[in-house]
């Protein structure tokens, strides 16, 4: 038995996971080392971190990450991978503290569920699960075995997200009606190969293969991570319901067509992703959400990220903001620029990290958000965004495309904390 299977935790890692800190460097193990999964180890590789073991079923994947772990001047970690279950012993390990997966959409709970239960904490990439049952497995595995489940949503720690939060908390706002996010990033190149580790150029990815078979908002973590905290959802508000309705697709056969001729059988098959999705959520207190899937289409990317309240709004996409009595107003309300806000307002995590996140991922988001995952393994906490965050979050996948498929009809969002959202405190603010 290793130190986290003796360790008891009060309430299943709700009321925060129990025992002395660790007095050694945190002992993490990765799952799923491609594109997204390399990224996450250099960026955990910054920290007093050991990486005893990964695991990937590609070789070329296998053989870079051991490498970017020696180069770190650390021991070179054992490989898993030789077959597609091969993860499962790596799980059973002795010496992991934790273990961050990021493969392919449809493992992340299960090797999340089987980290739990093997008594680690558990770090998945987005979504955190693609069905209903994935949901409720994670949520049950971390009530039973106390260990805590963070879904790596480092939209959550961009510093504009991270601004409004702490804005949000000092009442600027008001109450909160209404906010809008979006994932509108062209993917394209992820759904069908461009070659290399990700199989023949032109043939459709794992990615790919959920935009053959689904049409709704498949990648909603993005947006929804940072209005969850917001909207205080499992912290004294809940989703109850949504809609959720789907325009027509073929964005992915023309960006085919063109690119590998219009007979190929990217370009040519039936992808039943429609290529702009839009949700509607609402709250038990009353607020809506809207939430826009575009993958498909020629954009820049864009998270949109506006909220409105009772006092005054932000909105994303121009970088502005405007508050009734504060900001200037001549015959209409005019929007100001951020900076003053930052001067007042910055959330202590990118005052106090912003030195050593600069350069670093999604302008320095995922060095803020490993920090944070690390500092609750290290400390024995409970992570800042816990099982209940990571299922309801990830839940608008299968929930919305429920909805489409129905025509439209309103779809009810489960209470994944089963009544304790009613008591459970908001999302701390504190510095790193
Ligand atoms: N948070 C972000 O900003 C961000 C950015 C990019 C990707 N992502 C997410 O990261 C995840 C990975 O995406 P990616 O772009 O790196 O994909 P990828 O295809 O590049 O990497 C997936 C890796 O998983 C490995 N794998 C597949 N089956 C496996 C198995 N059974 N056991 C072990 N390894 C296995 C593959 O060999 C591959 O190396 C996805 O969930 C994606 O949505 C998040």
């Amino acid at each position: 038995m290793n130190d986290w299977n003796r360790r008891q935790f009060l309430g299943a890692g709700l009321a925060a996971a129990q025992g002395a800190p660790l007095t050694r460097p945190v002992r993490v193990g990765f799952m799923g080392v491609g594109s997204r999964g390399s990224s996450l180890l250099r960026n955990a590789l910054k920290f007093p971190v050991e990486v005893p073991a990964v695991c990937d079923i590609n070789e070329t994947a296998q053989t870079r990450a051991a490498g970017l772990v020696e180069a770190a001047g650390k021991k070179r970690p054992e490989i898993y991978g030789r077959s597609v279950d091969d993860w499962k012993r790596m799980v059973q390990r002795e010496d992991l503290d934790a273990i961050i997966n990021a493969g392919p959409w449809e493992l992340h709970a299960p090797m999340s569920v089987e980290t739990m239960k093997a008594g680690k904490y558990a770090a998945t990439e987005v979504p955190a699960a693609v069905t209903m049952q994935d949901c409720w497995d994670m949520v049950e595995a971390s009530e039973k075995s106390g260990m805590p489940c963070m879904i790596l949503e480092n939209v959550c720690y961009f510093r504009n997200a991270l601004l409004i939060l702490n804005m949000v908390r000092k009442g600027l706002f008001g109450e909160l009606r209404h906010c809008e996010g979006g994932y509108q990033h062209d993917v394209r190149g992820a759904f069908i190969s461009r070659g290399g580790e990700r199989g023949e150029a032109g043939t459709v990815t794992w990615r790919g293969m959920h935009a053959v078979r689904n049409d709704g908002n498949l990648y909603p973590t993005h947006p929804l991570g940072p209005i969850g905290w917001w909207l205080d959802i499992n912290r004294g508000d809940r989703f109850t319901h949504l809609v959720s309705m789907s325009s027509k697709g073929g964005g992915i056969n023309n960006y085919a067509a063109r690119n590998y001729g219009k007979d190929h059988p990217s370009a040519t098959r039936k992808w039943n992703l429609g290529d702009v999705n839009t949700t509607l959520i609402k709250t038990e207190r009353g607020a809506t959400v809207t939430l826009y899937h575009d993958t498909s289409s020629p954009r820049p990317y864009d998270l949109i990220l506006r909220v409105q309240g009772t006092e005054g709004i932000y909105m994303g996409t121009l970088d502005k903001f405007y508050f009734e009595g504060r900001s200037p107003k001549k015959r209409e309300a005019e929007w100001e620029d951020p900076e003053k806000y930052y001067a007042e307002f910055e959330h202590p995590l990118w005052r106090d990290l912003s030195q050593s996140a600069r350069g670093q991922g999604h302008g320095g988001a995922d060095y803020i958000e490993m920090h944070e995952f690390l500092k609750a393994v290290k400390n024995r906490t409970q992570t800042p965004i816990d099982v209940y965050d990571t299922a309801v979050w990830s839940a608008i996948y299968p929930l919305s495309v429920k909805s489409v498929a129905s025509g439209s009809h309103p779809v009810e969002v489960p209470d994944f904390t089963r009544g304790k959202y009613k008591n459970r405190k908001p999302v701390e603010i504190h510095g790193a």
